[in-house]
């Protein structure tokens, strides 16, 4: 006889293992189907983790090398071990993925390794990559399968010298000159990594403009301390075909998107980053009948409800920013919601951040989505410069751009660009959570110095105007 379960989830990313956790905590007998050999998703095993330990590294690798003799320490040129910054990577993987094991075993969550297929509301099969099919009975469904790379028509991917992120993370050699298609995220975080290592980025993107969607001010700076670093833009651009050369390297053909005359670029790797796509591949949906969106999106309504009852989903499969917090906090809402609770997610206040050198951090509306809106707005604004913490640490690059509503001073969004822009953003996002003003934050006693303050007097800049400008 099949086990029976009440809550299962197939997918073991944030989404899924968050929602697991939570549904064990509210004493519901728990089951995870998860077709990799560890659990974590694209988040702990090929996004967010390993991504952050590239990052992290090459950014104190380019600070060895350049900023330490002007805060007098003077060293030999840092020389660089990748295989070692490989490892620091893996192990990092390794440390996550085991800590979400733990927690399966903590919760006594009952994990499945195979793949999920659903086979009727309340019926889960699982079929391992050997050994015989599982069925799993459950009262609840929850698909979490998360999303994979998007194609380019024409160009394919071998994860080795034409990448997408997965491959991005694990190259063995610094390729002398690197091709990132797509001016988002992915490409110029670790278009950022090769950068700082010693290619030379040229990044293709379609739109006249870096990082579609956030501020597009911050955009137009922060493409400039990119061209700084090093790199070159093609924007309003696309790539029409990659061939691959006798001599190994990539012979890279990119068109103006409005068409005209072709231009040719020679390379040694090409990253395709040009956003990602959900994945719900081999689930069954088309036969218990879980309706789709026009973009392939699970269709839910506003309790993660699909189109078919007991069956649920969150996270990147679903509509809504690709964010491993936004699946998270959308596995702990569906788990509290079938445990008969009010889960919730406040869409309007999720953190974004794009962990770049300086950092670019976003939270609640933008500019452009205000006046779009027709919203009567303010602006708050506090450069870097301004910040004495800042003139300490060399990280003057940047500011704090707050606005708020003209009639109530109620802060509805902020862009911070700078150093630790992604840890400071929490300040105002428990502020907009809170519904408060930028009196609030501007009557709030801030430590000195630090980089925080630059957020306090962007706040007094919706008023009477800042101190320290
Ligand atoms: P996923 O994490 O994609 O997990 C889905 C899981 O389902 C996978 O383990 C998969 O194997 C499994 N699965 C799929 N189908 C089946 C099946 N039929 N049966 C069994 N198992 C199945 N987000 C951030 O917030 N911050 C970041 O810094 C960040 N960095 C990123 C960097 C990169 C390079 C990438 C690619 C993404 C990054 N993201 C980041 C996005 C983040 O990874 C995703 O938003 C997040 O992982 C989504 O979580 P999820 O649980 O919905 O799906
Ligand atoms: P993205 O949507 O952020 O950016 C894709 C870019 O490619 C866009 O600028 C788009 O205009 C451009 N583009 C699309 N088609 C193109 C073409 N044919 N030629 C040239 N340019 C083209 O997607 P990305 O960077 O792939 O990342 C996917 C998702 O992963 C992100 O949207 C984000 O949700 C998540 N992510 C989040 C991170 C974070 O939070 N720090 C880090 C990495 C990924």
């Amino acid at each position: 006889m099949a086990e029976q379960f009440d809550f299962t989830v197939i997918g073991s990313g944030p989404g899924g293992y968050v929602a697991a956790i939570r549904a064990a905590q509210l004493g519901m007998k728990v089951a995870v189907v998860e077709k990799w050999a560890t659990f974590g998703g694209t988040c702990l095993n090929i996004g967010c983790i390993p991504s952050k330990a590239l990052l992290y590294a090459t950014e104190l690798f380019e600070e060895a090398g350049h900023s330490f003799s002007q805060l007098g320490i003077d060293i030999p040129a840092p020389v660089l071990n990748l295989p070692q910054m490989m490892n620091h990577k893996t192990e990092t993987v390794a440390s996550n993925v085991n800590g979400v094991e733990y927690l399966f075993k903590k919760n006594k969550i009952t994990a499945f390794r195979g793949i999920g297929s659903i086979a009727a509301p309340g019926k889960v099969l699982v079929t391992p990559q050997s050994g015989p099919t599982q069925t799993i009975e459950t009262k609840n469904i929850v698909i979490a399968t998360g999303s994979v790379s998007a194609n380019l028509p024409g160009i394919e991917i071998d994860e080795k010298q034409i990448v997408t992120s997965t491959g991005a993370i694990a190259l063995d050699k610094v390729p002398e000159r690197m091709l990132v298609i797509g001016a988002g995220v992915i490409g110029l975080e670790l278009g950022s990594v090769w950068n700082r290592l010693g290619s030379k980025v040229t990044v293709v993107e379609f739109l006249d403009r870096i990082l579609p969607g956030m501020d597009s001010e911050a955009a137009r700076q922060f493409q400039r301390m990119l061209q700084k670093q090093g790199f070159e833009f093609k924007l309003g651009q696309k790539v029409a075909g990659i061939d691959k050369q006798e001599d190994g390297s990539l012979k890279v053909r990119i068109e103006p998107a409005a068409g005209g005359n072709a231009e040719f670029l020679d390379v040694d790797v090409a990253l395709v980053a040009i956003g990602r796509k959900p994945y719900t591949e081999g689930l069954g949906l088309e036969i218990v009948g879980v309706a789709l969106d026009e973009r392939g999106r699970v269709r839910t309504d506003a309790h993660y409800k699909t189109s078919v009852d007991g069956i649920y989903a969150i996270g990147d499969v679903i509509a809504g920013p690709m964010l491993a917090h936004k699946a998270e906090d959308e596995g702990i809402a569906v788990a509290e919601i079938i445990a008969g609770q009010a889960g919730h997610v406040n869409y309007g206040a999720i953190p974004s951040v794009v962990y770049t050198n300086p950092e670019i951090a976003t939270v609640g509306k933008t500019e452009d989505e205000l006046k779009a809106e027709g919203i009567d707005y303010k602006v708050g604004k506090f450069p870097f410069t301004a910040n004495g913490r800042a003139k300490a640490m060399l990280a003057t690059q940047g500011f704090v751009k707050i606005l708020a509503d003209v009639a109530t001073d109620r802060v509805l969004g902020a862009t911070i660009v700078g150093k630790n822009a992604g840890e400071m953003i929490h300040e105002l996002t428990v502020l907009m959570e809170f519904s408060g003003a930028g009196e609030d934050l501007a009557r709030t006693t801030h430590a000195h110095p630090t980089l925080s303050e630059a957020i306090r007097e962007a706040a007094l800049m919706l008023g009477d105007g800042a101190i320290h400008i």
